[in-house]
């Protein structure tokens, strides 16, 4: 999708505009068969809706789409003014987008819109118009994405610029839904990295690899542990963006990256096992943020983690019952093979605190099923030792859509992780499952070091079409991660 914006009026003349309009406010001199029409249509304006006419102007026939932003100063209730505009964006390019129509004009005159608007109209659009069709060769002609640019005419000052930032936003979410859908025979470890060296290369970005040999030396038992019944060999990838301050303690964002959770030995019931291709889903928001936080150069040194292993059952992979020795020195009973994903961060989250001495930690993780049955698909958990880490975190959900719930930690459930034989087990019981698990990566945690765990397995992949989304991967995280890095990292 080619977004440009056009100071001359186009030749020769569009012959598909899109124009706004807020609720019960039609944009001015609209044709009174457009108004008509639209009102018998019970189209208002609401932020979302569609309402398509032809009409004569000049000696053409056009046909104009108007697209409904809410109410024309308002707040919408969950994400405000922006929220409407991504959704006025995002209505225009999912009716559009294999449409037949190949250009579409934005016509911005009269509309009041900051630059600020205009960016955030353009980002749903963008957004909702990312697909994954390679795989599919026998699409029918009907099916295919024909919308190929965007013209925005009479634009507010200043959306340019907005814009710029906004578009290596959408990069980045791009980037993380390509991962995300990308199946576990294209998505292993090795050609993670593969692709994150190609797309982030050339942005400022540092990249470094850890491979089996120097995880050996590091003393890496846990993530290996994971990484042993499969072929595929495990990589710890770290991204390193240095744009604020020189020597500036960075934060950092630490991604679960299990290209593939077959359950291991623990093996998962077949039905929905396809599923857990997106199981790398964290690291795929901390590649797509650093990507972003590059390509607009944010004023933060950030570094991204992702933790990449495949975890998969063969006369070698690691059984329930087995002790392994985390980087950290404590040492893990594996009870389930399946509770593979705190297995790889923590050895990452000891890596990075050892590496790069981070002002605060974020890890995200499609860590357990009990979070999805907490939480659903609105909502990610959020679980800190830290208050104002936490708070900052859920006002960045808030802002940027990617919304979080905060959940609880605490002795009484640190307990349940105790081990007979090592220093703690790899699961807890059933109920409480999400919670367990955070207190598991706590126990990873240097005293003093602000931290927060982003339980994400409800937000990675939808079963249905979002406002920004199709149906598949969403992107969650990027946003969020880019977000908090504006508002907290930057000045
Ligand atoms: N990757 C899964 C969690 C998951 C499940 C994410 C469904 C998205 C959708 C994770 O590795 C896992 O298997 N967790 C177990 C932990 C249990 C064995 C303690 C779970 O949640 O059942
Ligand atoms: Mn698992
Ligand atoms: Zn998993």
């Amino acid at each position: 999708m080619r977004i440009e914006f056009l100071d001359a009026p186009q030749s020769p003349a569009p012959r598909f505009i899109a124009q706004l309009a807020a609720s019960d406010a039609m944009p001015a001199g609209l044709e009174a068969v457009l108004v008509e029409g639209a009102r018998a249509a019970r189209f208002t304006g609401k932020a979302g809706q569609i309402h398509e006419g032809f009409v004569e102007r000049g000696s053409q026939l056009v046909r104009v789409a108007l697209a409904g932003v809410g109410e024309a100063n308002g707040a919408a209730k969950d994400a405000g003014r922006s929220g409407s505009l991504e959704r006025a964006g995002a209505a225009l390019a999912a009716r559009y987008l294999a449409s037949g129509e190949t250009a579409l004009t934005v016509d911005l005159a009269g509309s009041g819109l900051t630059g600020a608007d205009c960016a955030a109209l353009l980002l749903g659009l963008r957004l909702r118009c990312w697909r994954h069709d390679a795989y599919r060769t026998k699409l029918p002609e009907d099916q295919k994405v024909t919308l190929a640019s965007v013209h925005v005419v009479n634009a507010p000052a200043g959306s340019q610029a907005e814009w710029a930032r906004e578009a290596a936003l959408a990069e980045g979410v791009e980037f993380t839904r390509e991962l995300v859908t990308e199946p576990g025979n294209v998505i292993y470890p090795e050609s993670f990295v593969a692709r994150c060296e190609a797309r982030l290369a050339g942005k400022g970005l540092e990249l470094r690899v850890l491979g089996e040999d120097a995880m050996r030396t590091l003393g890496m038992g846990a993530l290996m542990g994971v990484s042993q019944g499969s072929p595929r060999p495990p990589r710890l990838l770290a991204i390193v963006w240095n744009g604020g301050e020189p020597g500036a303690k960075p934060m950092a964002f630490v991604g679960k990256g299990v290209t593939f959770d077959s359950g291991g030995i623990s093996l998962k019931p077949p039905a929905g096992m396809e599923d857990m291709k997106w199981d790398m889903g964290g690291a795929g928001a901390v590649a797509g943020a650093m990507l972003a936080l590059a390509g607009r150069k944010a004023r933060a040194n950030v570094i991204g983690i992702c933790g990449l292993v495949e975890n998969m059952p063969d006369g070698s992979a690691q059984r329930p019952g087995d002790v392994v020795t985390s980087m950290s020195g404590q040492t893990i009973e594996i009870i389930n093979t399946d509770a593979e994903g705190r297995l790889v961060l923590c050895d990452a989250l000891t890596w990075v605190q050892k590496e790069f001495a981070p002002s605060a930690i974020v890890d995200l993780a499609t860590l357990t099923g009990a979070m999805i049955a907490a939480l659903g698909n609105e909502y990610a958990g959020v679980f800190a030792n830290d208050e104002g880490l936490a708070e900052t975190l859920i006002a960045a959900g808030k802002t940027s859509g990617d919304k979080l719930w905060r959940f609880p930690l605490g002795a009484p459930y640190d307990k349940l992780i105790d081990s007979p034989i090592a220093d703690m087990k790899n699961a807890g019981p059933r109920n409480g499952g999400a919670i367990t698990a955070a207190q598991f990566l706590l126990r990873f945690i240097a005293k003093g070091t602000p931290w927060a765990h982003l339980d994400i397995a409800g937000m990675v992949w939808a079963d249905k079409a979002g406002a920004t989304w199709e149906k598949g991967a969403t992107g969650y995280g990027v946003r969020l991660i880019d977000r908090y890095v504006r508002d907290n990292c930057e000045n």
